[in-house]
């Protein structure tokens, strides 16, 4: 099969892939990448495991197509950190102990972050409702939703 050149930027690292039409993002992410950060849930949409950052905006990367992304800036976990200091989403997600298996964390978080872009200062039905599309089988939500609102509290400063 014909294979499609594309040039994205993953966690501000210029990279360059041939892909094949239908591969998803999450392949290109995972496996031409190596950045297994991002995790597979459901492979449909549905619970937001796979969740990255599109040009600023959140994705579930298992329903999009790595040709897609073509031209874009794309955020994965592990770009999330700076210099080696955890962004305040991660560190409120352990300081508020949001995190049990861990497997939905990192779509979690990733969400978080896209959506305090919008909205700095959530209530707790807002930061909630900005998690509805991600599905954590563990924590039952509360220690979740504390900590988007205890990272949005650190990220607006004194
Ligand atoms: S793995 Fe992508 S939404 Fe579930
Ligand atoms: S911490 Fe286990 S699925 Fe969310």
């Amino acid at each position: 099969m014909n294979r499609i050149p594309i040039r994205v930027t993953v966690n501000g690292d210029p990279r360059v892939a041939d892909v094949e039409p239908g591969l998803f993002l999450i392949d290109l992410l995972r496996d031409h990448f190596g950045l297994t950060g991002t995790n597979r849930g459901c492979d449909q949409g549905d619970c937001g495991a796979c969740t990255v950052l599109v040009d600023g905006r959140s994705v579930n990367s298992c329903i999009m197509l790595a040709v897609e992304a073509d031209g874009t800036e794309i955020t994965t976990i592990e770009g999330l950190p700076d210099k080696g200091t955890l962004h305040p989403v991660q560190k409120a997600f352990i300081d508020e102990g949001a995190i049990q298996c861990g497997y939905c964390t990192p779509g979690m978080v990733m969400q978080a972050v896209a959506y305090l872009l919008g909205n700095p200062a959530p209530t707790p039905e807002e930061a909630r409702w900005a998690i509805e599309g991600n599905l954590c089988r563990c924590t039952g939500y509360e220690r979740i939703v504390k900590a988007i609102r205890k990272a949005a509290e650190r990220m607006k400063g004194p």
